[in-house]
């Protein structure tokens, strides 16, 4: 290929920083074209329904005019000025500061200084900037995910999971925090699935928290995800991230520091948090699936003159019994010295699947205080005629 001219590097080096993440602003000045009053233009990058877009203010003698382009259309925007009209422009990104000229007698000029600016502005109405997993073209992930195009760009129909991905990675940062990054060493990821908040995860640890001796783990029934998975986090470069094929209940792992459970199906979130409590893990963190096991029970008992009114109707009686089957797990996870608390994982109108369970190793608990929560436990499943929760057989809980 013959060397590129310098309007080509200058629109390589926007597309990069687009790409990149890095883009400050770009500014097109000493306009000679047809346009009349015509002086400059400054573009940015803005936020427009969770899309990102160029906003492009043409700045003329008395008024100035707004345009939102798509990205693509944009950089092809820019690049035409370039061809037609203008004779200066400067890119700004946080790395380097890069401007273009070209003199009167045609002649062109690309200089490469360095960044004037070294923090990128926030867009407008954003929250996403400061998101902690970034999308980019070195993200082959997200792109074998489908989050991402090869560029790195997220698609249309993959904001909501993209969104997913960052909140749950917001999430668990305080949480990471609270037990120290220093004493993670390895993760496990329960019901892995296709891995997308396992490989979130693990970008997170590795490339942001900068842990790069942390192991992570996906345990997963289902072969044909083990093996896909795999592959992506070999193609990442994702040096201690596995994906492993098997029964969560069979998984054994003596030293894991934090286990993950995110939507389990009915009983699989009880034998992780079973493995989690049997590891000592130091942090739990559930979001519980479908709940049959106490469902069932509930169904079958004969519920007191109070509770009635609610367990007569199949949708209350559902929404009582997933509250039950939850609040049960907090207390068998406080019995065995966890502190807990309940977080809504994502605000979905569309999922009621949106409970997160966290809970943190504590240094011991008292005798006495066990004894109440076994009270407890007792005189709860009194109450709804529940006769044996899952989780308390497997943790073989004498009461
Ligand atoms: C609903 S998906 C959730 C995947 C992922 N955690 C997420 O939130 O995107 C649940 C996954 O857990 C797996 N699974 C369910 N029960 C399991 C068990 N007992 N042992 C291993 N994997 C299990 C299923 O095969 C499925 O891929």
């Amino acid at each position: 290929m013959e060397n590129p001219t310098s309007i080509e590097t200058f629109i390589f080096q926007l597309k990069s920083s687009l790409q990149q993440d890095n883009f400050v602003k770009l500014s097109l000045g000493n306009y000679r074209g047809d346009e009349h009053e015509l002086k400059q233009i400054q573009v940015r990058l803005i936020l427009v329904k969770r899309e990102l877009k160029l906003n492009f203010t043409h700045r003329f003698r008395r008024r100035d005019l707004v345009k939102n382009l798509d990205i693509e259309t944009g950089v092809a925007q820019v690049e035409s000025y370039l061809k037609h009209g203008f004779y200066a422009a400067t890119l700004f990104t946080t790395n380097n500061d890069f401007y273009w000229t070209r003199n009167q007698s045609g002649q062109e000029r690309l200089q490469v200084k360095t960044a004037s600016i070294k923090q990128q502005p926030s867009l407008a109405h954003d929250k996403e900037k400061h998101r902690l997993i970034k999308p980019g073209a070195n993200k082959s992930y997200l792109h074998e995910l489908r989050i991402t195009d090869a560029t790195g760009q997220v698609y249309k129909n993959a904001q909501d999971k993209f969104k997913q991905i960052n909140h749950y990675i917001e999430l668990l940062r305080p949480l990471i925090q609270d037990i120290g990054k220093e004493n993670l060493k390895k993760v496990v990821d329960m019901g892995s699935g296709k891995g997308y908040l396992t490989f979130a995860l693990y970008d997170y640890l590795y490339n942001v928290l900068g842990l790069k001796e942390v192991e992570v783990t996906g345990v997963e029934f289902r072969e044909d995800l083990v093996s896909l998975c795999n592959r992506i986090a070999q193609q990442a470069a994702f040096p201690l991230l596995k994906f492993q094929q098997g029964a969560i209940v069979e998984y054994d792992e003596p030293n894991m520091d934090m286990l993950v459970a995110l939507h389990a199906c009915d009983t699989a979130t009880d034998d992780a948090i079973y493995q989690g409590i049997k590891a000592g893990a130091k942090l739990i963190v559930v979001a519980p699936c479908c709940h049959k096991q106490v469902r069932r029970q509930m169904e079958r008992a004969v519920m007191t003159a109070e509770i009635q009114p609610i367990t007569r109707f199949g949708i209350f009686l559902e929404r009582q019994a997933e509250m039950l089957t939850d609040a049960l797990r907090t207390l068998f996870l406080e019995y065995y010295g966890y502190k807990t608390k309940v977080l809504e994982f994502i605000s979905d109108a569309h999922t009621p699947k949106n409970v997160l369970i966290v809970a943190s190793k504590t240094s011991s608990i008292p005798a006495e205080r066990r004894k109440q929560i076994l009270s407890q436990i007792n005189q709860t499943k009194a109450f709804f005629g529940l006769e044996k929760h899952y989780l308390e057989s497997l943790l073989q809980l004498e009461n």
